[in-house]
């Protein structure tokens, strides 16, 4: 009774996933529908043969004769010829329509990958990004596709081989549909079985992906420590659990099979004693019974094999609703209703009374409150871990504040929308991601039509003029992925020259000059000076020398404002955080 409901329950929701998927399929129906109309052909065609044994066991075998049959030998060549190459029609529509809809599924996926907040970057492995939004789509459209074809096309089949038994011997007939239901039974449990098992395949094959990952980008790390053997390690206990859990898939599924091999001989071997009555008692013919046979070996044949085709179904389903899942998943850091453009900055920002914790019950910020006028340098100073990373980034919303707000113009910053709020903030971090491609495509980045004299700017501005004119293909050398191929202070500077360029009028400098040697960072300065001329700066540096110029300084330990003034006052303070901080630096 409740395996039976929560059959339905399943049923429900294969309805429901179809009809979400439908969006796809539409721009691709007529081809979706033909590559399953085509199936109709293929499928019956199998009944044509087991139907045409009954008039040549009757004709050829019993009387003896060839004149009215000699026909059969061709048709069935010509039917199974037929049947081939409309099955090769059938596959070449389901591959394109199916590859074509997981393109589009992918897309849009990948439109919500990128929308994805912080946390969720900071939460899932690169390996559980590549299982979930590629290799479930894959799983989702091909499976479920090639599945479906086989399925439409077995249930015609199916269809037209039971019409064979009916026209042969209803009694026999009868007998081979309970046989044939009873077999499908252990079916209804496949679902269940592998939902758990599955689930932890899909952790352990994103650990996989997660450890190549590892490898590729540690690699350094490894040869310089010898992980060699400890790298090892976890990967062999990583693919010792895909084994067990693979095992483990087979011990749920496979029994099915023989339990159904099973049920089928049963009946077959009623239907054989059966028939061996009727045909002895003349009710049916002996063409009869072989055509019968034949379509009833037929029809069984793929039943056995069902099982089989009958998890990929289940498996794609599951991956399908993963899939869905993603796709309906809002990132929890999105535009508010009604939400307004923020166009450039008249007053200034605030953080007012900012709680934030990155996990629950370990607050970082601890009711922050700051006022930064328009055109102002703060710059932020305080012990490695205190916040100040996590303070700056609440302002382009990366991390949503816990209680409190940060206000641009005295408005809520949730209440402009994300682009334009992020359109507004050139962001320089101490590690900065630059993307395979030329030095141009990247500084390009901040300002897609920048014209050429732009450019020049920027690469002036940023102090690289040198080290570009060094290089015989100057701007369109290409970097390697990541910029591999440059020096830490080479990509800061790249970086920095891409935040000139975007032009923003809030600019965040998170450790932007700590890979500068001393002489580029008083030439980057300067450049960061003509920056932050009537820009409003946020500046981070552990390297006191570069801070003490701004409009003010702010000491933040352990998630506190602890002191804040220019860079004179703080000095002047006795026993000043600050001042000791700068005494010690000096020396
Ligand atoms: N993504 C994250 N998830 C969870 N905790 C985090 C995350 N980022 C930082 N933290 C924690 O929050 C605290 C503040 O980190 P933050 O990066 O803001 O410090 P910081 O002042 O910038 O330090 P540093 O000067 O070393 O850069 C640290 O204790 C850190 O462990
Ligand atoms: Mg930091």
């Amino acid at each position: 009774m409740l395996a039976k409901l929560k059959e339905k329950i399943n049923s429900i929701n294969a309805v429901r996933n179809y009809r979400k998927i439908y969006p796809y399929v539409r721009p691709y129906w007529l081809r979706a529908l033909l590559s399953v109309l085509i199936t109709i052909p293929i499928g019956s065609m199998d009944a044509v043969i087991a139907w045409s044994l009954k008039p040549y066991m009757d004709v050829v075998m019993v009387e003896k004769s060839t004149s009215a049959t000699s026909y059969i030998p061709i048709l069935i060549i010509v039917f199974s010829c037929l049947q081939s190459l409309l099955n090769y029609a059938g596959t070449y529509l389901n591959t394109w329509v199916g590859r074509k809809i997981a393109n589009d599924v992918k897309m849009d996926l990948f439109d919500r990958l990128m929308a994805c907040d912080a946390s969720f970057f900071d939460k899932t492995t690169s390996g559980q990004v590549l299982f979930g939004y590629n290799s479930d789509v894959d799983m989702a459209c091909n499976g479920l596709l090639s599945n479906l074809k086989l399925f439409t096309t077995r249930v015609f089949s199916s269809v037209s081989l039971v019409a064979v038994l009916f026209y042969n011997s209803w009694q026999l007939a009868l007998i081979a549909v309970v046989v044939l239901f009873g077999a499908l039974y252990p079916l209804t449990t496949v679902r269940r079985r592998i939902k758990s098992v599955m689930d932890k395949t899909i952790f352990s094959g994103s650990a996989v992906m997660s450890h190549y990952n590892e490898t590729y980008n540690g690699n350094r790390i490894i040869a310089s420590y010898n992980l060699y053997d400890y790298q090892r390690k976890r990967f062999r206990d990583t693919l010792t659990q895909v084994f067990k859990l693979g095992i483990k898939m087979i011990q749920r599924t496979g029994m099915m099979s023989p339990l159904m091999h099973f049920i089928v001989s049963l009946g077959i071997a009623a239907v054989i004693w059966t028939g061996s009555y009727l045909i002895v008692h003349h009710q049916i013919s002996a063409g009869n019974f072989v055509s019968f046979i034949t379509a009833l070996i037929m029809l069984y044949n793929p039943i056995k094999s069902i099982g089989n085709n009958y998890n990929n179904v289940q498996m794609a389903f599951m991956a399908m609703e993963r899939v869905f899942s993603k796709l309906e998943k809002l990132p929890a850091i999105r535009n508010r209703q009604n939400a307004k453009e923020l166009k450039g900055i008249a007053k200034g920002i605030e953080y007012r009374d900012v709680c934030f914790e990155y996990n629950k019950g370990h607050p970082v910020l601890k009711h922050i409150n700051l006022k930064i006028d328009i055109g102002q340098t703060i710059a932020f100073v305080g012990n490695s871990g205190g916040g100040k990373t996590t303070l700056v980034n609440l302002l382009p919303r990366f991390y949503e504040v816990n209680s409190g707000a940060v206000l641009i113009d005295d408005v809520d910053i949730r209440n402009y929308t994300l682009n334009s709020l992020r359109d507004n903030i050139a962001i320089v971090f101490q590690d900065n991601f630059l993307f395979a491609g030329t030095i141009r495509e990247n500084i390009l980045l901040g300002k897609e039509n920048a014209t050429e004299d732009e450019l020049k700017r920027a690469v002036k501005d940023a102090c690289l003029e040198e080290f570009v004119g060094s290089l015989d293909k100057g701007l369109d050398t290409e970097i390697g992925e990541r910029g591999v191929l440059l020096s830490g202070g080479q990509k800061q500077r790249i970086a920095i020259a891409r935040a000139f360029l975007k032009n923003a009028p809030i600019v965040i400098l998170d450790e932007a000059t700590s890979a500068l040697d001393n002489k580029s960072e008083a030439v980057v300065q300067q450049a960061i000076d003509n920056l932050m001329k009537d820009r409003t700066v946020f500046i981070i540096a552990h390297r006191l020398s570069t801070v003490r110029n701004a409009d003010r300084i702010v000491v933040v330990n352990y998630g506190e404002i602890v002191e804040s003034g220019t860079h004179d006052e703080l000095l002047a303070k006795e026993n000043g955080v600050y001042a000791s901080l700068y005494k010690s630096q000096l020396r």
